[in-house]
């Protein structure tokens, strides 16, 4: 297909409609074969589990144009058994993993005149979800559900691409001990969306979560996992129960210890040691790595040493890597990387 006319250098993270998306539907305890449709209206009972009780889960993954000019997709099978992760956590049905990936190798294809091309910086943004569309009042799981997927070409997550931002510590916490933080679920999105309102209000990037049960923990962000880097050069994580397993995250710490030889430590971060890191980084599948040059905590400022007017040196050595993998300049790992066309 064409490439439609879209300014592609200068889109933000938004949504714009492409021409198909993929639709099943679980019905009788078995999903239909699945079809890709024109039509973007979704409609279900005023009563859907969905509406009612929140009973959706969903997933991010990107497609890009390589420097040769294919069209990939970035570790899709993770995505698939992510999403069955959270889907039987919420009692949905597993939607099978082999389909997950064909579903969204088709949805590209379908769409393949919305992939921006390599070079302008965009990506095509992949939005796979499920919910529970039919009527249910006592709170209880659906018996229905619809699987979609949808795509949308985008730019950068935050504006300004890769400048660094400030955060600050949340009072509001994400995700409870033993709740649902491991998993995609809207209602993890629902619920922070009050504190990025205020964060926005008052002049913060994104928010730094804290562990809800001491708070002295590092936990992620509303949508990305942090990633650190001391002053002796060491790649540390947080390991948590109740953080989202970043697909980003997991292949950062194998990019840093396989093609950069660097040192890595996927551990419990405290908030005290902030003072001592290096360089601090959000990373997720729409902020791919986002350099944080501050953070504030109650007014109080830590600055990152590696400043507020360009990523510091690990982290864009761990940024080129990856995006030289995801755009085809550099090896991937077997397995990787999906070629659609
Ligand atoms: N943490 C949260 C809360 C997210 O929403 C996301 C985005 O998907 C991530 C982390 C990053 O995960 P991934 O790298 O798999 O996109
Ligand atoms: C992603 O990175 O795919 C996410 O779902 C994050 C979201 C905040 C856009």
């Amino acid at each position: 297909m064409e490439k439609k006319d879209i300014d592609w250098s200068n889109l933000g993270f938004g949504y714009i409609k492409t021409d198909k998306r993929y639709v099943s539907n679980f019905k009788d305890g078995a999903w239909d074969e699945g079809v890709l449709t024109d039509d973007d209206k979704v409609v279900i009972s005023e009563c859907a589990g969905v509406l009612q009780y929140a009973q959706t889960v969903f997933e991010g993954l990107k497609a890009y144009t390589t420097e040769k000019g294919n069209i990939v997709v970035f570790r899709p099978d993770l995505n698939a058994e992510r999403l069955e992760q959270s889907a039987l956590r919420l009692e949905m049905p597993a939607f099978p993993r082999d389909r997950f990936v064909d579903a969204i190798v088709e949805t590209v294809k379908a769409n393949d005149g919305f992939v921006p091309p390599y070079g302008t910086g965009a990506t095509l943004y992949i939005r796979p979800y499920m919910f529970g569309s039919n009527p249910v009042i006592g709170v209880k799981p659906a018996d229905e559900y619809q699987f979609r997927v949808f795509c949308t070409p985008v730019g950068p997550y935050f504006k300004g691409g890769a400048k660094p931002i400030t955060i600050r510590v949340s009072d509001f916490d994400r995700a409870a001990p033993h709740g649902t933080g491991n998993i995609k679920a809207g209602l993890n999105y629902a619920m922070s969306l009050h504190a990025i309102v205020t964060a926005h209000k008052e002049g913060f990037d994104e928010n730094m979560y804290l562990d809800p049960q001491t708070r002295t923990k590092v936990e992620e962000t509303g949508g990305a996992n942090f990633i650190f880097v001391t002053k002796d050069g060491t790649l540390v994580t947080p390991k948590s129960d109740s953080i989202l397993p970043s697909i980003t995250r997991r292949s950062l710490v194998y990019v840093a210890k396989e093609y950069l030889g660097l040192k890595v430590e996927e551990r419990e971060v405290f908030f005290d040691e902030m003072k001592d890191m290096a360089e601090c980084g959000l990373c997720g599948t729409a902020a791919v790595i986002s350099p944080v040059g501050k953070i504030v905590d109650h007014g109080k400022e830590i600055c990152l040493p590696s400043g507020m007017a360009d990523m510091g040196p690990v982290t864009r050595k761990l940024y080129d890597t990856l995006t030289g993998i995801q755009m085809g300049r550099i090896e991937a790992p077997e397995g990787w990387i999906k070629v659609i066309e």
